[in-house]
């Protein structure tokens, strides 16, 4: 694929464009909470401050990639509760979109409007076929019970041509110094989608680092990630099997539990158990391969953190999404380049830069501009932000 040019909906602080940016694939990110873009727009990050169900693919004709996180109820699978009916909701919308159907009042019925969310992607996806200009490849991520989503949204893009890999992922298979699951679908228009193929051994509780297939490399550890003079022990705030007093425990020789908007709440401790400073922000980032002097700005920076992909392994992801080979790939994940915030003689900032503006959007969408700031007192844990915020202008079909 030639000049690929992504959109990334749902775009946190940047996960996912810290990737692009490290593969020098142009990126724009559309981005409704305040502090997440404080965030973006400090680290250079071209960025639509808006709802991303007040826009389309005609708003950003550019882009030849769709990607997305979207914020999603957790889905209980087993079981018949409302998470099961959430799923089954979604389920059913993404089969009747891809049958053509206008969905957009029945959606917005729906009391939870995460379900709507998490189906804005297809509804961009259906809307570039119809306007003739279909994406040529699609990324999407979310944590693991999202996976029947992305198979419906699969389906629905292969009767629209593509070719579409669904699966979970594991970070730590992917050189982050952390275990993290995801669901990722990679959908391609002229050519078969593969999922990455994992560079590390998976991590388990007491098999030894150095066991396992001797293709792979070993996983990566915190103590290796960061800078402390010492090895260390994370006690986790949360309980184990459901006993407050099993607190979780990881060491520095081992990679982190999944970094959450928590992580502060973690102790850190030297292996004889004396108290160290917690995780700073910059760690936290770290945990999660941003770079070290990633410039994390605004509120709920945690939280910020917690919400994001890992660069690395969204790195892996879109070059197996736009067919990059492995030494690029090699070099876009090698670590140690400075970021370097924007006003500086940023090497990462968006390769396509407009007037100097991190905020770039073209006119029309800066008309476009969501009115109303996001209220921090809606926000939730998974990443949710506040309600419809003035009409939209667009149905939700294809
Ligand atoms: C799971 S996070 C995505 C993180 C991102 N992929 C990254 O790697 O940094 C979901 C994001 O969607 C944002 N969000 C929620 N509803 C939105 C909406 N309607 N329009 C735009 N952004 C929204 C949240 O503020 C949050 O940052």
């Amino acid at each position: 694929m030639h000049a690929a040019e992504i959109v990334d909906l749902f775009a946190g602080p940047g996960g996912l464009d810290v990737a692009a940016c490290w593969l020098t694939v142009p990126v724009i990110g559309i981005e409704m909470d305040a502090d997440a873009c404080a965030t973006r727009r400090a680290a250079g990050l071209r960025t639509e401050e808006g709802d991303v169900r007040a826009f389309g693919p005609a708003d950003f004709p550019d882009a030849t990639v769709l990607a997305g996180g979207p914020p999603c109820q957790t889905y209980t699978v087993a079981g018949s509760g409302a998470g099961r009916r959430a799923l089954d909701d979604v389920l059913h919308f993404a089969k009747r979109m891809a049958a053509d159907e206008d969905v957009t009042a029945d959606l917005a019925e729906l009391k939870d409007e995460r379900t709507a969310l998490v189906l804005e992607p297809l509804r961009w996806a259906l809307a570039a076929v119809e306007r003739g200009r279909p994406y040529e490849a699609i990324v999407l991520e979310q944590v693991p019970a999202v996976l029947p989503v992305w198979k419906a949204v699969g389906e629905a893009l292969e009767s629209r041509g593509y070719s579409v890999a669904c699966g979970v992922l594991c970070a730590e298979e992917f050189g982050v110094p952390q275990t993290r699951r995801r669901a990722i679908l990679i959908a391609r228009l002229n050519d078969k989608a593969e999922m990455p193929k994992a560079t590390h051994r998976p991590y388990r509780k007491r098999v030894p680092r150095d066991a396992g297939d001797p293709e792979r490399k070993q996983w990566v550890t915190m103590g290796d990630a960061l800078d402390r003079s010492e090895p260390f022990v994370v006690v986790s705030n949360y309980g184990t099997g459901g006993d407050p007093k099993a607190r979780g425990r990881r060491t520095s020789a081992e990679p982190a539990a999944t970094v959450t908007g928590k992580i502060s709440r973690n102790r850190v401790v030297t292996l004889g158990g004396l108290e160290r400073p917690r995780f700073t922000f910059a760690e936290a980032g770290q945990l999660q391969t941003f770079p070290a002097d990633y410039p994390w700005a605004g509120r709920d920076i945690a939280q910020q953190i917690g919400n994001a992909i890992p660069p690395r392994l969204a790195a892996h992801v879109l070059a197996a999404a736009l067919d990059f080979g492995d030494e690029v790939l090699t070099a876009a994940v090698s670590g140690g380049t400075p970021w370097k915030a924007a006003g500086t003689d940023s090497t990462y900032s968006s390769p396509r830069p407009e007037n100097g503006d991190a905020s770039f959007p073209a006119p029309a969408v800066r008309a476009r501009r969501s009115v109303e700031t996001v209220n921090p007192t809606t926000r939730q844990a998974a990443g949710v932000v506040g309600t419809v915020r003035r009409e939209l202008p667009q149905t939700i079909r294809r």
